[in-house]
């Protein structure tokens, strides 16, 4: 029997629980929220339209963490989400106490499941939980690489003129200023896209997608970004459940990896039952691997600021 544990039950962590639970490939999606009848209004709502759209897993909705006992896979998206003008890094304190909480909620009812963070600032999140959970670092694992990967792949299709689905796009490093397109392992239906788009536009791309969440949470006034971040989350827990080996980028522990050790980074990575299977170094050019390196010291950086906090 496979489980899965969403935290959140706002716009990432119920979407999340919608794309998990249409899978059909968990028996039980349970959605927790400190919010008293949200999480089960919403379960209540999805479990209803699974006779519309055709599947069986259920969602529990509930505010006692008694519930996720035995989760396989938890995904944390618990947190406050920026307001335009803010950065992801604004959210550091006050989202750290929330992660830290609901890190040693999950381990008290959990033996060893594996933990994908998405609250912000991510890539200190993802440590966060892994230092509280106390859990291998393989098994947690922070979703952004997906996200602005399909952001970049989006913005690739639009000024190419071509049929997203023909694009493949990469971005590593943090989820940040310091994020890591890497135009170089980049392509539009196979042609490298540095021959495909001039080295301006292609510059411009690379700009908008660090600022890809800004942008939307700077349209949408309240509440960032939620439709592509859940579909980036959902297809890391697929490959989790399935056991896919499915290669994608992910916030991930790194060890030694393009010379970068001991700090949680966006880096290309095959994904299976265990979370992160190994690390897949690529032939980056020496402007991305300094790039990637630079984005691994300003995570670690910040995290030491992390380790400052009083977070009881
Ligand atoms: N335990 C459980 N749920 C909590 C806790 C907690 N300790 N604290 C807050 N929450 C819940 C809130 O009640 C709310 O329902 O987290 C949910 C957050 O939902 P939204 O405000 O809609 O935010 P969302 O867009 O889902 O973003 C969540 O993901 O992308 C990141 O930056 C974003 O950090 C933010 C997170």
């Amino acid at each position: 029997m496979s489980k899965v544990t969403i935290v959140g039950a706002g716009k990432y962590g119920s979407t999340t629980v919608q794309r998990v639970a249409a899978a059909d490939i968990a028996d039980e999606v349970v959605m927790t929220d400190i919010v008293e009848g949200l999480p089960q209004g919403l379960a209540l709502d999805m479990n209803q339209s699974r006779p519309l759209e055709r599947y069986r897993t259920k969602v529990i909705g509930t505010n006692d963490y008694a519930d996720t006992a035995g989760s396989d896979v938890v995904v944390i998206t618990a947190g406050l989400p920026r307001k335009p003008g803010m950065s992801r890094m604004d959210l550091l304190e006050v989202n750290a106490k929330i992660v830290a909480d609901v890190t040693r909620e999950i381990m008290t009812y959990s033996e060893a499941p594996v933990i994908i963070v998405v609250t912000n600032p991510l890539d200190h999140m993802t440590t966060l939980a892994a230092e509280v959970s106390g859990l291998d670092r393989n098994r947690v694992m922070g979703q952004a690489g997906n996200l602005d990967t399909a952001r970049f792949a989006h913005f690739i299709s639009e000024a190419a003129g071509a049929d997203v689905l023909d694009v493949e796009a990469l971005t590593l490093g943090s989820h940040g200023p310091t994020m890591v397109p890497v135009p170089s392992q980049c392509f539009v239906g196979g042609t490298p896209v540095t021959e495909a788009l001039d080295a301006e536009t292609l510059a411009s791309l690379v700009e908008r997608t660090r600022g890809g969440g800004a942008e939307i949470v700077g349209l949408l006034k309240t509440g960032s970004a939620y439709y592509a971040p859940s579909s980036a989350a959902a297809k890391m827990v697929k490959a989790v459940l399935t056991d896919s080996g499915e290669k994608m980028p992910v916030c991930a522990w790194t060890t030694g990896e393009y010379g970068i050790e001991g700090v949680y980074l966006g880096v290309l990575a095959t994904i299976g039952a265990g979370g992160v299977k190994e690390i897949v170094e690529l032939d980056l050019t020496a402007d991305e691997l300094s790039a990637l390196r630079g984005a691994a010291g300003a995570v670690a950086e910040k995290v030491e600021e992390l380790h400052g906090l009083d977070l009881g």
